[in-house]
Order: structure tokens, then sequence, then C-alpha cells
């Protein structure tokens, strides 16, 4: 039977999605997946393939990317340090507003919700939660619990900075706050799957939570909405 368990997580870069998915996870037994990762993955391919990123090749980044989705190489690829790298920043958002790219992408994210795979330790996975920007919106719609993540640009960039210097990556605050900045506008302003919080979606602003908080806030939701039996 096609799981129902599902819930969607968007929100701008640096917002703390992925902290509460893994949070999410751990604690419903659910699988999760950071769709980001999917289109850090293509375009970190696309650097490394020498790709001129400042003028993609549409049909071959359509193609490199079929491939990587049929061969699932592409989870490999999202493995890889480096597609959070500032490079990597730097472009994803070019390769992300791609339509095709989305369409492919598309598929993926709706088998993991619907046929959400088994948990590292081998146990069947009793729902699944998805991260990104379009997932309350275009993936998921019928979702029965989404969440719209955010926080200020400046907690956003100071969380960033820490994670590249712990990275061993040298940055400035104020570059990273633009990156952001700039990024976020790509993503709400681009013409296919824009990020934009759904009509049913409940808005967690993260600026002033600690990581517990913002699991407990989300928690006594999916509690009312999903009836999740533990073992
Ligand atoms: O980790 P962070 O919040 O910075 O971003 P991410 O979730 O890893 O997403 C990286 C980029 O992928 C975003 O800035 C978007 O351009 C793109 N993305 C998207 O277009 N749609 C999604 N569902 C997820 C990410």
């Amino acid at each position: 039977m096609a799981n129902t368990n599902i819930i969607a997580i968007d929100g701008p870069a640096g917002a703390g999605k992925g902290t509460l998915t893994k949070k999410l996870c751990e604690h419903y037994g659910f699988a999760g997946l950071d769709t980001g990762s999917l289109y850090r993955a293509i375009t970190l391919c696309m650097i490394e393939m020498e790709q001129n990123m400042d003028d993609i090749n549409l049909e071959f980044a359509i193609a490199l990317t079929q491939k990587l989705s049929d061969t699932h190489k592409i989870l490999e690829y999202a493995k890889n340090p480096k597609i959070r790298s500032q490079l990597t920043n730097k472009y994803v958002a070019s390769v992300a507003k791609i339509p095709e790219i989305r369409t492919i992408m598309r598929k993926y994210q709706i088998d993991f919700g619907t046929n959400p795979p088994d948990l590292p330790d081998g146990r069947k996975a009793k729902g699944a939660v998805i991260e990104g920007r379009d997932i309350g919106t275009v993936i998921c719609p019928n979702a029965p619990v989404k969440f719209f993540i955010t926080a200020s640009p400046e907690t956003r960039a100071s969380r960033r900075l820490k994670e590249y210097l712990d990275q061993g990556e040298s940055a400035s605050y104020q570059e990273v706050l633009a990156s952001i900045i700039a990024r976020d506008e790509a993503d709400r302003t681009r013409a296919t799957s824009p990020m934009k919080q759904a009509d049913d979606a409940i808005v967690i602003n993260t600026s002033e939570n600690s990581k517990e908080q913002t699991f407990e806030v989300a928690k006594k939701i999916i509690d009312e909405r999903l009836h999740i039996t533990f073992d």
C-alpha cells in the first residue's frame, strides 16, 4: 500500500530544515530525503566534468540528470561533502531552475514518498520526511503535515558560516550573507516550482529556537495529525 505518512518541509537556505528532518526521522522511524542534496549532486557532477557553469549546456545537463537518476548514482554523489562547498552553492540554483531537471527529480521524489526505502538499520520506514523548496506545493501537495521553516537572513548566514569554518573552508560573514540572500531570491522568483509556503503549511521561525525547541513544536503538531505507533 502506498505510504501516506508524509511530512513536507520547505524553507530558505540555512533555516534548519535538515536538522529538523534528521530529528523527526530518528524519532518516528521515517525515511528522510534532502531534495537539495539531489540538485547539489547534479551541480557537483557538472562542475567535476568541467562544464561551463556560467553558460549551462542544457542538453548535457538534462541527459546527465536522467542518467544519474536512472542509475541511482545521484545518491552516491549526494554523499560527497563537496556538494556543500561554496562553489556548489554558487551554481546550484541555476541548475535547479531548469524545468526538465525538475521534472526528472519530481518523479524521483514522489516515488520516495509513496514507497520510502528501508531505514539504515534494516527496519521498514513508517513514513517519509521530505525537505526542500516545493515539497508542500508541488511534490506532495496532499501531505498531511507541512512545515515552512524560516529564520532571519542574519541567523541563517551565521549558522552557514560556522558550517564552512567547521569544514575547514575559509569564508567571511558578509560573503555568506550575500550568497544566501542571492540564492533565496533566485529560488523565490524562478518560473518553475519557486520556493513558496503552501497555504496549509505551518510556519516555524527558528531564529530564537534551539534545535530541541523546533523539534518539540513540530512533534506536537505531528502527534495530533498522524498516529504513529512505537514498537
Ligand atoms: O542547505 P540549504 O538550505 O542551503 O539548501 P538545500 O536545501 O541544500 O538546497 C540547495 C538548492 O537546491 C536551493 O537553493 C535550490 O536552488 C535547490 N532546491 C530546489 O530548487 N528545490 C528543492 N526541493 C530543494 C532544493
